[in-house]
């Protein structure tokens, strides 16, 4: 069982949000959290196409998300919304596979014009999983460098972004477990 869950919609071998996502998630295992990466990618492309419910894997990841106290789903833009391999993903999860769960959604797109694909496309399906989606961040691809996984970004205020977002992510965990530790 994992802290976090980073849930990567990118089908590209070398992604920009899963690499932002990789970089959140790293900021939060140096303040004790685990962390599991599920990819789109980790799925046989049948189990998404024919919408296979049954699927072992998918019930797995389903388990992980459910078991997990925060997300961090990650998408690039894709026609100015999430990909639609994540959405295949997504709609395979039970209906409420997000419940009280605080989730920082991440995208990058080639655009700032698409920077509103957060609040109109990815922040609404989060909550209609019954998610807590946080304020997010969204990246353009000329301020993400592929070659430096370790400092991928080229813009100091993106860089104070990411960690405020997911300091936040990290204090609505521990508002949430503390509370349920009271009940
Ligand atoms: C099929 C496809 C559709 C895309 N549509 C958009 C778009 O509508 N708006 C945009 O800003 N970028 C668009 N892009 C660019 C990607 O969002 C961008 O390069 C993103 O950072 C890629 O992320 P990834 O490396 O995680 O896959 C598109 C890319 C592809 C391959």
């Amino acid at each position: 069982m994992a802290d976090i869950i980073i849930l990567s919609g990118s089908p590209s071998k070398r992604s920009r949000s899963q690499l932002t996502a990789d970089y959140a998630g790293k900021l939060a295992a140096k303040q004790g959290f685990t962390v599991k990466e599920i990819s789109v990618t980790d799925f046989a492309p049948e189990d998404l196409l024919y919408a296979r419910f049954d699927s072992p894997e998918i019930a797995a990841a389903a388990q992980s998300i459910n078991e997990a106290k925060g997300l961090i789903v990650a998408s690039p833009v894709y026609k100015a919304a999430y990909t639609g391999v994540l959405k295949a993903l997504l709609d395979l999860l039970p209906q409420h596979a997000f419940r009280n769960t605080p989730v920082l959604p991440i995208m990058t797109g080639g655009s700032p014009a698409h920077l509103l694909a957060l609040d109109y496309a990815l922040k609404p399906l989060i909550a209609n999983l019954k998610g807590e989606p946080l304020q997010g961040v969204y990246l353009c691809d000329h301020q993400i460098n592929k070659g430096n996984t370790e400092q991928p970004f080229t813009d100091e205020d993106m860089v104070r972004r990411i960690h405020k977002q997911t300091n936040q992510l990290i204090e609505s965990i521990r508002r949430i477990h503390a509370a349920s530790a009271v009940e």
